[in-house]
């Protein structure tokens, strides 16, 4: 697809597998291509528990982890052993105790740590349970990121393609900006999206008292209008990654209606199972889509 090597078209979304101690499973369950992480320079625990909610009259979670994970170096380890046919993503985050001025610097950590082993690495700036990540969907706090980002991988040899994950809680300025810089740089794609943070929705699911985003059936709409808004902006070699709310056979096909490239998925899992990844890829007229 546009040059990255998958399977299929269905891929594992990160947070499930964030210490890549599973890739080989998921794998095997069927997924296309995996995404690890989000992986954080040094380790850390995430907040406080409980820190996932099920919302199980919407087939949704709410989940504030904050990215704990074992920290890129630990993680880097498995990495190394992954199978060569595997299509690996990896995304990397800043830690929670960063100062705004660091946060440059552990994106660029994570990314000199994993790009050897990555068919991707996604820039995530899109949790919303890590202080202020969120601010740098802003265009010149962007910039400098994606900056630092792509002048390092042109340093190497080996050259992943770089993704950015969004939110799906922006002002559409801040999207036709954010789409214009990608336009204007070697950025290799978007994932759209990122869980919802917005206190409408929260309210709706009457968890507009507690920390964390929500993803699964609850956030479809939100992700799908992104996704269709973003389309429009995005150049055309460009890859759309889409998830958000993905639990059957139609819920993915709306995606590539949508203008998606691949789609991934994450909370239908936990409600449907494992099995979905086989009934839904069975399904796909386009199932081996590498070029
Ligand atoms: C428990 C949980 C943890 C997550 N952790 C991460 C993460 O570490 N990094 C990230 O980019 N996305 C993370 N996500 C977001 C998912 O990758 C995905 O974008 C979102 O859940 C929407 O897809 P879904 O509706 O299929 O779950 C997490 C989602 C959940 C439910």
């Amino acid at each position: 697809m546009k040059g990255l090597r998958v399977k299929n078209r269905l891929g594992l979304a990160a947070g499930l597998d964030k210490n890549a101690r599973l890739i080989n499973e998921f794998d095997n369950i069927g997924f296309g291509f995996v995404e690890v992480g989000t992986i954080t320079p040094k380790a850390q625990y995430g907040n406080p528990k409980p820190r996932i909610k099920r919302l199980i009259s919407h087939e949704s979670l709410l989940n504030s982890l904050g990215f704990p994970n074992e920290g890129v170096r630990s993680i880097k380890s498995r990495l190394k052993k992954v199978s060569g046919d595997i299509c690996l993503g990896v995304n990397i985050g800043p830690n929670k105790d960063t100062l705004p001025e660091e946060v440059i610097n552990d994106y660029l950590l994570c990314y000199e740590e994993v790009f050897e082993y990555a068919d991707f690495v996604t820039i995530n700036i899109s949790s919303p349970n890590t202080p202020n990540l969120r601010s740098l969907h802003n265009s010149e706090n962007f910039k400098a990121v994606i900056d630092a980002i792509l002048n390092e991988r042109n340093r190497h040899q080996k050259k992943p393609k770089v993704f950015i994950k969004i939110s799906p809680d922006e002002e559409s300025k801040t999207y036709t900006n954010l789409i214009e810089t990608i336009n204007n740089s070697a950025i290799d794609g978007v994932i759209i999206s990122n869980t919802s943070n917005n206190q409408n929705l929260k309210k709706s699911l009457n968890v507009a008292h507690l920390p964390g985003g929500i993803s699964g059936k609850s956030l479809k709409n939100s992700s799908n209008k992104i996704l269709k808004e973003i389309k429009t902006m995005i150049n055309k070699e460009k890859i759309i990654v889409a998830v958000g709310g993905i639990f059957d056979v139609d819920s993915y096909n709306e995606k590539f209606e949508l203008g998606a490239d691949l789609v991934q998925m994450y909370t239908g899992l936990i409600y449907e199972g494992p099995n979905l990844v086989k009934r839904i890829v069975k399904n796909d007229k386009q199932i081996s889509s590498n070029s």
